[in-house]
């Protein structure tokens, strides 16, 4: 049958001081635990995706791999990981960007996007945008065009969406 409504932040738990003090952590193991939540999730993130033609799905290591890969096989397309520095073998583009303290990087391999790519980006999480902004960097660097960037929740105060400002966003959840 069809689920027509679920609403998909009771399966979100707030667990306050994680991983420091000050921070109330978003823990989606609740929703990954329903099978039933995590197919409403999936369905919803590909709301949309069926009118536009997308040929990959890239998901962010690591928990934009526990849906990316689902809505890769939803849509009936290739999923294309980006990692944590040294994880992936060949000919890898990295992407350094700016922490509230520090700096971070990913990798993509060089070849798991070609030239015309159409590709949805996907994180479990828009947070400051850092990561998601230097995701689309990578997959434009090797030829593709990023037609979405899809979340599972957003959370709105820390204006992700600005540094996102250029691509078309989708995210299930506002906080
Ligand atoms: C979290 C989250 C996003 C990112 C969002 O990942 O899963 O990937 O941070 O932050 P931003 O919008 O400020 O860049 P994290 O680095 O905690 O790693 P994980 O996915 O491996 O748990
Ligand atoms: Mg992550």
């Amino acid at each position: 049958f069809y689920i027509l409504h679920m609403n998909l932040k009771t399966y979100v738990k707030d667990v306050p001081d994680f991983p420091k003090e000050g921070i109330i952590f978003k823990d989606i193991c609740p929703l990954l635990a329903s099978s039933k939540a995590t197919n409403y999730a999936i369905d919803q993130l590909a709301k949309g995706l069926h009118e536009i033609n997308v040929t990959k799905i890239v998901g962010i290591e690591s928990r934009g791999f526990l849906l990316g890969l689902a809505l890769a096989q939803k849509m009936g397309v290739g999923f294309v990981p980006i990692r944590k520095p040294g994880k992936l073998p060949g000919a890898i583009i990295k992407e350094t960007y700016a922490l509230e303290y520090g700096e971070d990087t990913i990798e993509i391999q060089e070849n798991a996007i070609q030239e015309g790519d159409q590709v949805v980006v996907h994180d479990d999480i828009l947070a400051t945008g850092g990561t998601a902004a230097a995701a689309c960097k990578l997959i434009e660097q090797c030829g593709g065009t990023v037609v979405q960037c899809n979340f599972l929740l957003e959370l709105g105060f820390l204006d992700g969406r600005a540094k996102l400002e250029d691509y078309a966003l989708h995210s299930l959840m506002h906080y």
